[in-house]
């Protein structure tokens, strides 16, 4: 039985998206093993009850343990903010969650107008509705914009479509039209459209995610529980599993000298 230390750390999000969060907490945290559960057959989460988010998150979190995961990482902010206090009262494990950096945006917003973009699962939370509250607190006007069909494409691996850029100019329209000074991106899979929201916002306005707080807090964490592993391998291997295609996930895994990255297909 290896000791808790070097146990892997878990992953699950409703797909690829997560990815954008191990892309971060990788660079921070490179001597642990990893395990990612892409459960893209039932992405995305985001139009969803809050009582099927809850059961697959349920589902994901028994089969990370069932590895052996010391800690789970909620990928997900869809997931987090509809699921994380159940998962928390039901299993005796770390959690580490996502949520819209909403509130880096509203301390640092000059012009004191924000935007979110989440998926319906996450605009419609009670933990959202209180960053809400906190931003109407500080006089911050939020712009809400659903990002319908966006994990859809992000999960297509498809990001350059021309149709795809068209359409996505025009759900973001008012973000333009509202004057805002911040974009977050409430939504993992999100992350990836990064470099177009780039192209099409103009650079008076700053995009930002949570992937790099949250490698941060999980640092400080896994130090507090006394968790934080050392592997000193040449060669680390991590697990990614997919319900749907392997070959869509293995885009998105990032390529590491010093990692074998083992991307399968696994009925979950
Ligand atoms: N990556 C998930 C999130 O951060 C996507 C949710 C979905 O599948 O709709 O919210």
């Amino acid at each position: 039985m290896p000791n808790r230390r070097s146990r892997p750390i878990g992953f699950f999000d409703s797909g690829v998206g997560g990815i954008s969060i191990f892309n971060e907490v990788l660079k921070l945290l490179p001597n642990e093993e990893y395990i990612y559960l892409s459960d893209s057959k039932n992405a995305p989460y985001g139009i969803r009850s809050s009582q099927e988010i809850i059961a697959l998150s349920l589902k994901n979190t028994r089969l990370l343990l069932e590895q052996d995961c010391k800690l789970i990482v909620v990928a997900c902010n869809t997931a987090t903010t509809n699921a994380i206090d159940e998962l928390r009262l039901r299993f005796d494990v770390p959690f580490i969650g996502i949520e819209p950096a909403v509130k880096p945006a509203i301390l640092n917003s000059q012009l004191k107008r924000i935007g979110v973009l989440a998926t319906r699962g996450t605009l419609s939370s009670e933990l959202f509705a209180r960053s809400v509250r906190e931003a109407v607190q500080h006089q911050i006007k939020i712009t809400e914009i659903e990002g319908k069909g966006l994990v859809e494409r992000v999960e297509s691996g498809d990001l350059r479509d021309s149709k795809f850029i068209k359409e996505l100019k025009v759900l973001i329209s008012p973000f333009i039209q509202q004057r805002i000074d911040f974009l977050v991106l409430g939504c993992t899979h999100y992350s990836f459209l990064r470099p177009i929201l780039t192209d099409i916002l103009p650079d008076s306005i700053q995009i930002i995610d949570a992937a790099k707080p949250v490698a941060k807090r999980l640092d400080k964490i896994l130090q507090e529980l006394n968790l934080k592993n050392d592997l000193q391998r040449n060669i680390i291997e991590d697990r990614f599993y997919t319900n749907k295609d392997p070959k869509i996930l293995s885009r998105y895994v990032p390529a590491n000298s010093r990692r074998e990255s083992r991307v399968a297909y696994l009925d979950f």
